[in-house]
């Protein structure tokens, strides 16, 4: 049974904590911290018993605790990342990894010397239709890939007023593309198969013009193999009608879909749709880390594949502050 500490208890920590409540044979939440008080006091009423803490030191420092799943503000992620892989506890952290390659680095130090086992919580990848679509490219049904196409949209409603750290650039590192558009981007790396080498992107604020970062983006890659890639995101409009989470387009087909919906088209016929079984993709990460540990797997996202969707969108941010395209050496 994984004893998991549970540091920050805001929005996403409630989702979490429905998941870790649904594995109650694999994982228990032993300790809770926020600084906010209250936060962790109402968090740990979900779980009989669990510790809280305000200070996220004092928790990893917990003997009762033997990983860790963070749910901060990104600018906190590496140094809650650090502390607990140093402390010996593995660690579960919601996107992105951090903000920049120097904290990647820090951060691939610590896990390396370790030992622990480390997973990026890039939970869209066990949408069932996303597994699915891994699963049929592997077993080589659209031959080779020409294109792969992600999308992640939607009208923010929000007052800036309300948003926190999200409303500053320093320490959200960015505006929706790091945020909303981590998805699409790390869906887009983890279905093109192959490494990123070149970025270009535009990014602007059409809805929220107060905003620091950007609050739309499109983003195109080109990949080693020669696939190329476009991620699209946005706070200023609604899902796009048309668009799919994900799309991919090669020798033999097309495949897209979203959620549990996917859609399989071989070129000259029509598109046959397939609806898989319901599945809480929260869930579904959380008991893929703690099966992770307990058998000494490493996990389908670690810090390495954070690090390459965090140098992707940094060189995105960088191609749109300079107005061309960027190699990502
Ligand atoms: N996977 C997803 O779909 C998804 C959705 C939303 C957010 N997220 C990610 O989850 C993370 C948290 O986002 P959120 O929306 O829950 O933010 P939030 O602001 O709702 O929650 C953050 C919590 O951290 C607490 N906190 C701040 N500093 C702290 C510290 N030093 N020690 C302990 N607690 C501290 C805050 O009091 C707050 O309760 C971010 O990385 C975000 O990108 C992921």
């Amino acid at each position: 049974m994984l004893k998991v500490g549970m540091i920050g208890c805001g929005g996403i920590a409630q989702v979490h904590a429905a998941g870790w409540l649904t594995l109650g044979n694999k994982a228990v939440v032993t300790a809770v911290s926020d600084v906010i008080e209250e936060s962790a006091r109402a968090m740990a009423e979900r779980f009989d018993g669990a510790t809280t803490y305000t200070n996220f030191h004092d928790l990893i420092r917990d003997p009762d605790v033997d990983a860790v799943d963070i749910c901060l503000p990104h600018h906190l992620h590496r140094e809650a990342i650090v502390a607990a892989a140093r402390a010996g506890k593995h660690v579960i952290c919601e996107k992105p990894l951090c903000l920049s390659l120097d904290e990647a680095e820090d951060i691939a130090g610590a896990v390396r010397s370790s030992g622990v086992t480390m997973m990026c919580a890039h939970n869209q990848l066990f949408d069932p239709a996303v597994e699915k679509a891994r699963q049929m490219i592997a077993a080589g049904e659209l031959g080779e890939i020409f294109m792969v196409r992600t999308c992640d949209c939607f009208r923010h409603t929000k007052p800036l007023s309300e948003w926190g750290w999200r409303a500053s650039a320093k320490t959200m590192g960015g505006g929706c593309l790091i945020d909303t558009g981590y998805h699409p981007s790390y869906l887009l790396l983890n279905l093109a198969g192959s490494k990123p080498v070149e970025v270009s992107a535009v990014g602007g604020r059409y809805h929220i013009h107060t905003l620091e970062g950007e609050d739309s983006a499109v983003v195109i890659v080109r990949f080693a193999n020669g696939t190329m890639g476009e991620v699209l995101t946005s706070w200023a409009w609604e899902w796009p009608e048309g668009a799919w989470q994900f799309q991919i387009l090669g020798e033999k087909g097309q495949l897209f879909g979203r959620g549990r919906t996917i859609f399989y088209k071989p070129i000259g016929w029509k598109p046959a749709s397939m609806e898989l079984g319901q599945r809480n993709n929260f869930a579904a990460e959380l008991e893929h880390f703690a099966d992770c540990v307990a058998e000494g797997k490493r996990p389908v996202n670690t810090h390495e594949e954070g690090t390459a969707v965090l140098k992707m969108i940094l060189g995105a941010y960088e191609s749109m502050e300079r107005q061309r395209a960027v190699a990502l050496v």
